[in-house]
């Protein structure tokens, strides 16, 4: 299963909260941000407007789901990925980097100059090893985290 090829559709109005609660695996997963987050579990929301617009994109393996993620126009001509979450079990295993091309191509398919992200220090490597280049830092809920571009040629 772990091996499997990855296939990735788009979310569903009914799988909210199996995405939130694979959203919540993954973060609690991340030793950065675990204690907020048993603090403050509120702070685990997919928005189901996101899944109404068909934003969030799902990568399935093995006919079970992996990891989510989501991308939304924004008003500057980049687009914004608003979250992306990897069963811990699987991670190491290509499903982020599967995900994150796929929208990515969606991006470059509508126009897009780049693909912008608000990223944590665990995930960090996995946004520098994909190409992102820090911008700048963002102000979150919890505390300063990295601001990221990807861009788009
Ligand atoms: C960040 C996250 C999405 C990465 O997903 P993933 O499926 O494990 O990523 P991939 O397997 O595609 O990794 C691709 C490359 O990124 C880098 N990478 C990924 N995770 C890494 C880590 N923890 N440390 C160092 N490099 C890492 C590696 O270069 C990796 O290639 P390799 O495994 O061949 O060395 C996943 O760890 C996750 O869900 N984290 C918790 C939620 C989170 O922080 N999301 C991001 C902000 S919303």
């Amino acid at each position: 299963m772990r091996f499997n090829p990855i296939s990735i559709r788009t979310g569903q109005a009914e799988e909210r909260a199996t995405l939130e609660d694979l959203q919540r695996r993954a973060s609690l997963a991340n030793p950065g941000d675990r204690e907020t987050l048993l603090a403050h579990p509120d702070a685990i929301s997919l928005p189901e407007a996101f899944l109404a617009a068909g934003q969030v994109h799902v990568a399935e393996r093995g006919g079970a789901i992996v990891g989510f993620t989501v991308i939304r126009p924004r008003d500057d001509g980049d687009y914004e990925l608003e979250g992306l979450f990897v069963e811990p079990e699987q991670w190491r295993t290509g499903v982020g980097t599967a995900l994150i091309t796929h929208v990515t191509e969606i991006a470059r398919s509508a126009g897009a100059n780049g693909v912008v992200t608000i990223g944590n220090d665990d995930a960090l490597p996995f946004y520098v090893a994909f190409g992102f280049g820090r911008i700048g830092t963002a102000e979150t809920r919890f505390r300063p985290a990295p601001l990221l571009r990807l861009d788009i040629p």
